[in-house]
């Protein structure tokens, strides 16, 4: 190979948005842990599970049929047809014509973006919040402006008139994410419906990232429907489709089905033209025998989702039961998500004690600066595993908490 002398111009960089995007910090504890025996992975997002039988079983059974191809752009008409009559069902009248299938949470995510931010473009997302929505608009240029939540008491809340100040008429996208990953909290209805008539009179863009809403725990979730379905409040709850909403939902957690990169969009008609171009230019099309398997989990899978809700809760409750008894653990059940996000000793350098905490003794746990800077001081654990696996990970902390206790 012949020696190329390229000028500093010509170096091979990547956009220098690309190359400011902030690396994953659960990666870097991740690759921390390589070479530790048994770790104890409860780092990312996701159940321990595999996918319901039923689900598996309509994804071979479409395979085996053929569904080999190409499919629309915003997805097969059968499944739209589901979403549009399950998203009905959780939230009010929906049409087909408001439904496109994406490839996952994530991607649907980036298509929101896409269509609405560009180069230059103010960005508002309320924090803590997994990485992926604050980084993705910085992808396109645009600046992310961020507002904390706070924590106290009563775990987890917002100051509504801080994040009211920051929606200037300049705001061109707030993302918002309830329940929130890493948080667990969950925004009000009432909140909700203050933030929409504030960006109704600004001209705001509000993208809904609600990939949780089904894992609701809520003492009163249970009476929210008269079918006493568990969901978290909704901004589709209160904005007319045709509005400047954009709802981003996903298989990933409440059909157990993170590996199959399955998602939905529920948005004004006026985009879905150009929805279909973006996603063109994306993916094309999510897979078409996974498409299928997606109309099985929408369509059977509520008695599933109903247990699974009910075991995150047993989860939850469990673990938040067995830290609350170590001293220096400050730990509040929240009322949604998967995760619980708390204080121990060390925590201040959360990504130093989450490197620690896997070397020495396999706990695999996610640092809170993961998730901007408003997380430092904590860490998240993902409980969506048996109680025995969250006994391991416990006796494991114990173990470490005893070896570094300054007395
Ligand atoms: C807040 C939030 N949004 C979106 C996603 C996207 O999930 P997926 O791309 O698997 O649908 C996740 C995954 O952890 C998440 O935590």
């Amino acid at each position: 190979m012949s020696e190329l002398d390229l000028s500093a111009s010509l170096l091979p960089n990547a956009r220098d948005a690309v190359r400011a995007l902030r690396p994953s910090q659960i990666r870097e504890v991740a690759n921390a842990g390589f070479g530790v025996e048994n770790v104890l992975p409860f780092w990312f997002g996701e159940s321990d599970r595999v996918t319901p039988e039923f689900i598996r079983t309509a994804a071979s059974d479409a395979l085996a049929a053929g569904a080999t191809f190409y499919t629309h752009n915003l997805g097969v008409a059968p499944l739209r047809a589901a979403l549009a009559n399950y998203v009905t069902h959780l939230h009010g009248a929906t049409s087909v014509e408001h439904v496109a299938v994406t490839s996952a949470g994530v991607n649907a995510l980036m298509l929101a973006a896409q269509l609405v931010v560009g180069a230059g473009d103010r960005v508002v997302a309320v924090t803590p919040l997994w990485p992926n929505l604050v980084e993705i608009p910085k992808i396109l240029g645009a600046h992310v402006e961020t507002v904390a939540l706070g924590y106290g008491a009563q775990g987890w809340t917002l100051d509504l008139e801080q994040l009211l100040a920051e929606l200037t008429p300049a705001t061109k996208m707030l993302l918002i994410n309830s329940p929130n990953n890493p948080t667990g909290w969950v925004m009000s209805k009432e909140q909700q419906r203050v933030v929409l008539e504030h960006c109704r009179r600004h001209g705001i863009w509000i993208v809904a990232d609600e990939v949780y809403e089904r894992l609701y725990y809520a003492e009163d979730a249970a009476e929210a429907t008269p079918d006493a379905s568990r969901i978290a409040p909704s901004f589709l709850d209160l904005a007319a489709r045709d509005e400047r909403v954009i709802c981003v939902n996903s298989f990933s957690k409440a059909w157990l089905m993170t590996g199959w990169r399955l998602g939905w969009i529920v948005a004004p008609t006026a985009l879905m033209d150009d929805l279909g171009k973006l996603v063109e230019y994306n993916t094309s099309c999510a897979p078409a025998f996974v498409q299928q398997a997606g109309i099985a989990a929408v369509e059977q899978g509520e008695p599933f989702t109903r247990q699974l809700v009910s075991d995150l809760k047993a989860s939850r409750d469990h673990l938040v039961r067995a830290l609350s008894a170590m001293p220096g653990v400050d730990v509040k059940a929240p009322p949604g998500a998967m995760y619980l996000f708390f204080s121990l000793p060390g925590a201040a350098q959360s990504l130093a004690l989450c490197k620690s905490l896997v070397q020495e003794v396999g706990l695999g746990l996610a640092p809170g600066s993961a998730f901007g800077a408003e997380g430092e001081g904590f860490v998240r654990w993902c409980y969506a595993c048996d109680t025995a696996r969250l006994d391991q990970g416990v006796a494991r902390l114990e173990q470490f908490l005893v070896r570094h206790r300054v007395n």
